[in-house]
């Protein structure tokens, strides 16, 4: 995307500095320069933030600020933005301070109470009604690249989150990272409530206990595969901590290589370790009509039937010889008994 886009720009400039090619252009008419701009602007994704800025507001200090906000600058001053802009800002913008994000505030200062004023601020919450991407357009004059890299197109920007949705830079809620709630999983249960009903269930990746947390598997500026996972794919990302569950092996079990959603859930399951489906039915899914496993049960097999209960049901069910079921190493593993 921002190859392209720059790519677009390139070739921009390249026409309107091309005398030929411009009178070119002008010979065919407005109509065609409209059309070739618009299919050129079309890559350009972020709009561009409004000009001039806040209705061609200036400057005015944040001392000014301060004299009005007492509160929320009390807040401010503990966050990690006011010690980069206060103590050591690197450029002109940071040294804006509080107009860095809320822009120049000289129109601000006319009226501040009166809604029809509002263009003249960039505020960050609902009621002030700034446009989503004026807002995220403040902060990424900063925080562009990075982790941030596929933040448009992604389900976040797509749904109008702004940066604020997840982050409150005015005080110091969250150890790192300026959220809006104490910690990652907090915030991100804010708005997705069922993920907090998975990691509640029986079996459970050990995220309420505080071992990880969403961003060790998501990244939620965007990213390469549709839900934000930080890798490519789901299993890149349960080998970045269940590495030996890579392998290589000398027998393949051909699921897991394939997905281990096939059979695990990634959040919680009620389920024992986070199975998507009880076993043995798990295993029978896939494996209906080969030999054994699909004649399991008749009455007699089954618990309480009277007769011993069928291995294939009790304890790890299948797995009670099929033990190596994410693959094996034994010259004899083909069944992945051993
Ligand atoms: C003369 C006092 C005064 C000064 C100076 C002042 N403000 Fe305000 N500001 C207000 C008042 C009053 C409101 C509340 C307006 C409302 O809620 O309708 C407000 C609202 C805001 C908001 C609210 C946005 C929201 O989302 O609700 C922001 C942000 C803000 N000011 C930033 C600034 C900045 C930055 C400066 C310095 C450039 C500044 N203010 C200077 C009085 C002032
Ligand atoms: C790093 C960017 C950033 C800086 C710097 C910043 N703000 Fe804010 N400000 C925000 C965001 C984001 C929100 C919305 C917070 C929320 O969602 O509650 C906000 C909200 C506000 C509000 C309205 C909501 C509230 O908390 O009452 C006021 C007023 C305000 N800021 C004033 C200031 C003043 C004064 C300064 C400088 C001392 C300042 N801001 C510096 C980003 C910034
Ligand atoms: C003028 C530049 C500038 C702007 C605008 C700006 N930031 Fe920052 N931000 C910084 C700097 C500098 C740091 C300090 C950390 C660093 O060196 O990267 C920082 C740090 C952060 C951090 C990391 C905090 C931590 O504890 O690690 C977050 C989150 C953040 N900014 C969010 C935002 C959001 C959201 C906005 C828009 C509302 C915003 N920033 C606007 C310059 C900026
Ligand atoms: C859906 C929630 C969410 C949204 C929306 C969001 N962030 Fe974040 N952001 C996070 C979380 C979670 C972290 C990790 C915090 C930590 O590690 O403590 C983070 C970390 C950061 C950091 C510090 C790490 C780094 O990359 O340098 C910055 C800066 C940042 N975000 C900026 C932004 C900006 C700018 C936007 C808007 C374009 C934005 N974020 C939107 C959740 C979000
Ligand atoms: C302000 C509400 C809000 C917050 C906070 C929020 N999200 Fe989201 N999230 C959404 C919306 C809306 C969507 C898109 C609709 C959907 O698929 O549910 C989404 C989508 C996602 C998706 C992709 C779902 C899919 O099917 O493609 C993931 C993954 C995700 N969010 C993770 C997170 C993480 C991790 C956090 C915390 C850092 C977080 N979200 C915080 C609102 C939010
Ligand atoms: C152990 C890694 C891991 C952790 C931790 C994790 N996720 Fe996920 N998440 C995944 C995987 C894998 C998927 C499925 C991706 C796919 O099917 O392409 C997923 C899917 C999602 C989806 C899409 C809908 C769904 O449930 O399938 C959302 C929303 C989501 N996660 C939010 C969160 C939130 C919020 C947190 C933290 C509370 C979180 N995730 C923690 C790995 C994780
Ligand atoms: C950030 C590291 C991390 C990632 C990524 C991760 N896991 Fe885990 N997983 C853990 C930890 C820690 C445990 C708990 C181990 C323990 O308590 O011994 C665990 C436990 C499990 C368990 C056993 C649960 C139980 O009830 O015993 C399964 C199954 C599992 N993970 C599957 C996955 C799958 C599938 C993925 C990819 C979607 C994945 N994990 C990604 C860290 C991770
Ligand atoms: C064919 C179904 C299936 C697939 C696919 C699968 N698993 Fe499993 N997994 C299981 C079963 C069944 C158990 C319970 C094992 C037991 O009781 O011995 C399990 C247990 C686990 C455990 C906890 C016990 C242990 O062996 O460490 C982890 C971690 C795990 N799986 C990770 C993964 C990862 C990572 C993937 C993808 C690479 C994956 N699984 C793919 C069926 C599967
Ligand atoms: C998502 C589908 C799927 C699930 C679920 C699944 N398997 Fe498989 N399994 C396969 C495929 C595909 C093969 C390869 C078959 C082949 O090569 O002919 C295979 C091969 C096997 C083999 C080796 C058989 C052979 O012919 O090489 C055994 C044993 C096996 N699975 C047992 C299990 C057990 C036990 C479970 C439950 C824990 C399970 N499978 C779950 C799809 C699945
Ligand atoms: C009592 C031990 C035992 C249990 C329990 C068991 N199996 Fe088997 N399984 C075997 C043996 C022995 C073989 C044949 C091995 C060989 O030919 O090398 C086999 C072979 C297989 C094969 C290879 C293809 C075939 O039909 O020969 C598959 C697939 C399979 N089992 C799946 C399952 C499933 C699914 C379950 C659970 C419903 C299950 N097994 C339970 C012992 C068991």
């Amino acid at each position: 995307m921002s190859k392209l886009s720059s790519d677009a720009k390139t070739s921009m400039k390249q026409l309107t500095s091309f005398p030929s090619l411009r009178t070119a252009i002008i010979a065919f008419g407005g109509a065609a320069v409209v059309l070739v701009t618009s299919i050129l602007a079309k890559p350009d994704a972020p709009p561009p933030p409004p000009e001039p800025l806040n209705g061609g507001a200036t400057y005015v200090g944040e001392a000014v600020c301060v004299a009005c906000h007492q509160t929320q600058n009390k807040q401010f001053t503990h966050t990690v933005h006011a010690n980069a802009f206060r103590l050591n800002p690197k450029n002109d913008l940071q040294k804006h301070s509080c107009e860095a994000c809320h822009g120049p505030g000289s129109n601000h200062l006319k009226d501040p109470i009166s809604p029809s004023n509002r263009v003249s601020l960039i505020g960050y919450t609902k009621e002030w009604g700034t446009p989503v991407a004026q807002q995220t357009a403040m902060c990424m004059n900063c925080h562009e690249g990075g982790q941030r890299m596929f933040w448009q197109g992604s389900p976040h920007a797509s749904n109008q989150l702004s940066c604020s949705d997840c982050h409150n830079p005015m005080a110091k809620v969250s150890a790192t990272g300026l959220l809006k709630k104490q910690t990652i999983n907090e915030t991100c249960y804010t708005c997705h409530q069922q993920q907090r009903a998975d990691f509640a269930k029986r079996s459970h990746m050990p995220l309420p206990e505080g071992k990880i947390s969403c961003v060790d598997c998501h990244n939620p500026h965007g990213s390469t595969s549709k839900t934000m996972l930080k890798t490519d794919s789901v299993n890149e990302t349960c080998y970045s901590c269940h590495a030996e569950k890579r392998g290589p092996f000398l027998w393949e079990h051909a699921p897991v290589r394939e997905n281990c959603l096939s059979c695990h859930n990634a959040h919680g399951s009620n389920h024992e370790k986070l199975l998507t489906v009880a076993r043995p039915f798990s295993c029978q899914q896939c494996h209906d009509n080969t030999n054994h496993q699909s004649n399991l049960y008749n009455a007699g097999q089954l618990v309480g039937g009277g007769a011993a209960p069928s291995t294939r049901i009790i304890g790890r069910a299948c797995q009670n010889c099929h033990s190596q079921i994410h693959g094996s190493n034994h010259p004899a593993g083909a069944r992945f008994q051993r």
